[in-house]
């Protein structure tokens, strides 16, 4: 009697025993799944990343923005973008800096003028813009002494993007 239990437990094992090498396989599903987690993480990027909150560090503490779009500053926006900033930003995709396309969907309008107008000061103070120069491989975002309204016209400009 105790020898036809054995046999059974012996029985039990080997058939759990497999069961446990078939569930090998499925490890692999869990390996995709994981690489999946990965293009998540690259989703969370920080330049992808949404902060509608912080308003940075610099001289813009408060920003409010017109429901419609002023054609004309989003126009003179784009020149002066166009002679300071596209030597490192395409409008919308990655370059030497992020794409603005999108931003005010991301930052709030004082963090994005704060960044033109203060950038040494921001990747010194603010987390974020050290993120993003981290994720852009020690690239600064460069100071290029705008004026408020000229930072404040390429806002509009990005707007329109
Ligand atoms: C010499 C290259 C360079 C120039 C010129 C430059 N930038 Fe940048 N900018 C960067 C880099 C690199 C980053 C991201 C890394 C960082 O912040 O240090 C960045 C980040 C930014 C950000 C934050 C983007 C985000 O997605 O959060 C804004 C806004 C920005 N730049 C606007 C401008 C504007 C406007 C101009 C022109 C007046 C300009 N930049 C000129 C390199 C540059």
């Amino acid at each position: 009697m105790n020898l036809k239990n054995c046999f059974w437990l012996f029985i039990t094992m080997l058939v759990l025993g497999t069961g446990c090498g078939k569930k090998e396989q499925p490890g692999a599903d869990f390996d995709i799944n994981s690489s999946s987690s990965t293009s998540n993480e690259a989703e969370a990027k920080p330049s992808r990343s949404i902060d509608l909150v912080s308003k940075g560090i610099g001289p813009i503490t408060e920003l409010s923005l017109a429901d419609t779009i002023d054609q004309s500053l989003a126009l003179s926006g784009k020149h002066i973008y166009e002679q300071n900033c596209t030597i490192c930003h395409k409008p919308d995709e990655q370059f030497i800096g992020p794409a603005p396309k999108g931003i005010l969907d991301r930052r709030t309008p004082e963090w994005v003028m704060n960044m033109i107008l203060n950038p040494d000061q921001m990747l010194k103070e603010d987390s974020l813009a050290q993120a993003l120069f981290i994720e852009f491989n020690g690239s600064p975002m460069a100071n290029q002494h705008l004026s408020e309204n000229e930072a404040r016209a390429i806002l509009e400009y990005f707007r329109t993007l």
